[in-house]
């Protein structure tokens, strides 16, 4: 299997945070799935936080959904045991802060999403993509898909939005993240090479450590 069917099992990374008492799935709004999954498994409280939830194909998934852009909105009042972060860390503005307001709201998060090979950067570093100016680094981090450039839009400020794949973030930074924000790291899985050399999926389980 090559490109997008490569990526980590997100219900495998569910499976080690189920069961849950409630459950917030940030960015949950193009692919229900996973909320839909929790709520299956008899999940009682599943909420999709998604700054555009009319993309949810509601013909196959019933999850409630609310409408906030977690990046910028006033989270109060919002809190679940478990908190799902899948794709969305690499599209934020601000992708600590982000991670830091979703994560102040659940005891537990599984985060997955690509992320750049070790040594692509150096440790601890991020690289925002759409700074990028030299043709080999572009051709080295653009994202392709079964060996084709991907349709992804890439580089273009102009066009910022969730689609853009704005930041090439590696797995030692948002781990060293989710752990300054007080959590520990229980289970890790990566998938090598999606979407070309650059990349792998990357996926994680974490639990606040007073919880
Ligand atoms: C690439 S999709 C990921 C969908 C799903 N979580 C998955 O793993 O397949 C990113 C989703 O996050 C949402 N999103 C991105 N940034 C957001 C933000 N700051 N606030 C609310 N929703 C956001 C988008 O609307 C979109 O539904």
């Amino acid at each position: 299997m090559a490109g997008l069917h490569m990526q980590v099992d997100k219900r495998a990374v569910l499976d080690a945070a189920l069961p849950a008492k409630s459950v917030l799935d940030f960015g949950g709004g193009k692919q229900a799935s996973y909320a839909q999954y929790c709520q299956n498994l008899g999940c009682p409280e599943v909420t999709i936080i998604d700054c555009d939830p009319s993309q949810i194909d509601r013909s196959q998934f019933d999850v409630p959904a609310m409408s906030r852009n977690f990046e910028e909105d006033d989270l109060t009042g919002l809190h679940a045991d478990l908190g799902l972060m899948f794709d969305v860390l690499l599209y934020q503005l601000g992708p600590l802060r982000t991670l830091r307001r979703c994560l102040a709201c659940v005891d537990r998060v599984c985060v997955a999403q690509p992320v750049l090979v070790p040594g692509i950067a150096p440790p601890m570093h991020a690289i925002f993509l759409q700074t990028v100016k030299d043709q080999e680094t572009q051709d080295r981090l653009r994202p392709t898909l079964e060996g084709r450039p991907s349709q992804l839009i890439f580089y273009f400020p102009q066009s910022y939005n969730y689609m853009c794949w704005l930041w090439g973030l590696g797995a030692d930074l948002i781990s060293a993240w989710i752990e300054r924000e007080g959590f520990v790291i229980r289970e890790q899985q990566t998938n090598p090479r999606c979407f070309g050399e650059a990349w792998e999926w990357w996926a994680c389980y974490a639990e606040r450590s007073s919880a």
